[in-house]
């Protein structure tokens, strides 16, 4: 089981996009969190698929892309072509799940599902074994810098029971107000892939802060069934 850390951007400078990723990547980041709102299915707008384009120049690890957008179909083949190795989307928004997944699939991508804090995990229940990965967001979505929801760390527990029980391989991301001081228990709790924004890029050393995290998630590891 290795853990990934994912620095969310959304909370960098965008004037110093290339400094703030390459400082990541430096502290030893895994992925780079790509956060896509429509203004539509959260109340707030962000990047589009050339700015996943100019952070796919500044990087040399993959970049994760999280859509929050109510009609991911349309734009998954021009995020894949901007350079996004992992796309997930949303159950609540999507009608055709498994069309989805394969979609992103198809054109060479990582395929992820991700639920909001009030969806139960049971939305994964028939689509699990197709998925790359689940990611489990605590906090509702839309903003970086909010209050992790703590029933998140059970719901955590919940998705890797399903996971088990369905025969899944896919990885469990976690994301919304991570932070030094919870990592080791979500790690605890299953997580694998920690995405973390402002704890991160509002941080003064962004290598150190990246590297923190790792040391502090590690310790989660040390958990019962966990390692
Ligand atoms: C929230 C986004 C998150 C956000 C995380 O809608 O999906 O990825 O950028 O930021 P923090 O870690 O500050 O909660
Ligand atoms: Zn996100």
């Amino acid at each position: 089981m290795s853990l990934r850390i994912a620095p969310s951007i959304l909370s960098a400078d965008f004037t110093a996009l290339g400094v703030a990723i390459a400082a990541a990547e430096r502290g030893g980041a895994d992925l780079i969190h790509v956060d896509v709102m429509d203004g539509h299915f959260v109340p707030n707008i962000t990047m589009g698929p050339p700015f996943v384009a100019a952070a796919k120049r500044a990087a040399t690890i993959p970049l994760d892309v999280h859509l929050m957008i109510t009609e991911p179909d349309r734009y998954i083949p021009a995020f894949v072509a901007a350079g996004a190795a992992m796309v997930s989307v949303h159950v609540e928004v999507v009608p055709h799940l498994h069309r989805t997944i394969a979609h992103i699939k198809e054109q060479g991508a990582q395929a992820g599902a991700v639920l909001n804090p009030s969806t139960p995990v049971s939305a994964l229940e028939e689509i699990a074994p197709d998925l790359d990965f689940v990611l489990v967001m605590s906090v509702d979505p839309g903003f970086g810098g909010q209050r992790f929801i703590e029933q998140s760390e059970a719901k955590l527990r919940r998705v890797r029971q399903l996971l088990d029980r369905t025969g899944s391989r896919a990885a469990i991301e976690i994301d919304g107000g991570i932070d030094h001081g919870n990592v080791a228990r979500v790690v605890a709790a299953g997580a694998e892939i920690l995405v973390a924004g402002s704890a991160i890029f509002h941080s003064p050393d962004v290598e150190r802060a990246t590297r923190d995290l790792r040391t502090a998630a590690q310790a989660g590891l040390a958990a019962p069934g966990r390692g």
